[in-house]
C-alpha cells in the first residue's frame, strides 16, 4: 500500500511544525491543480505579486494554528 503523505500532525519542534504547515498548503495546491505545467506557468505570477504572497502566508498561518494545536503548542 502507498505510504501516507500525512501520517501524523505531531512534530518535534515548532519549526518543523511550520514546515508541515507549508507542506499542507502546497499539497492543497497540487490537489486542486494536478497539472504541473499550469502550476509552473502560474508560479512567476504569484511569486511577484505581494497580495498573492500575503495570501499564501495567510494559508500557512491558518495551517500552523492547526498543527500547533495538535502538538499542544509544544509545551512540555
Ligand atoms: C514553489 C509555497 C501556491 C506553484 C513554492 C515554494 C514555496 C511555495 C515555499 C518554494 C519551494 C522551493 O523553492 O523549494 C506556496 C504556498 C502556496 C503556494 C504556501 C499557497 C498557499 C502556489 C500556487 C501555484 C504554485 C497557487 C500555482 C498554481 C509553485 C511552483 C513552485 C512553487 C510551480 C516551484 C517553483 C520552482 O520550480 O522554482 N511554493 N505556494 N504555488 N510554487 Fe508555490
Amino acid at each position: 500500500s502507498r505510504e501516507s503523505w500525512l501520517p501524523t500532525l505531531k512534530t518535534d519542534t515548532p519549526e518543523e511544525g511550520y514546515e508541515l504547515a507549508v507542506k499542507l498548503a502546497r499539497k492543497a495546491v497540487g490537489m486542486t491543480q494536478p497539472d504541473e505545467s499550469i502550476r509552473k506557468k502560474l508560479r512567476p505570477v504569484y511569486a511577484s505579486n505581494a497580495d498573492s504572497l500575503t495570501l499564501a502566508s495567510q494559508v500557512v498561518a491558518i495551517n500552523f494554528q492547526t498543527v500547533a494545536a495538535a502538538n499542544n503548542y509544544w509545551k512540555e
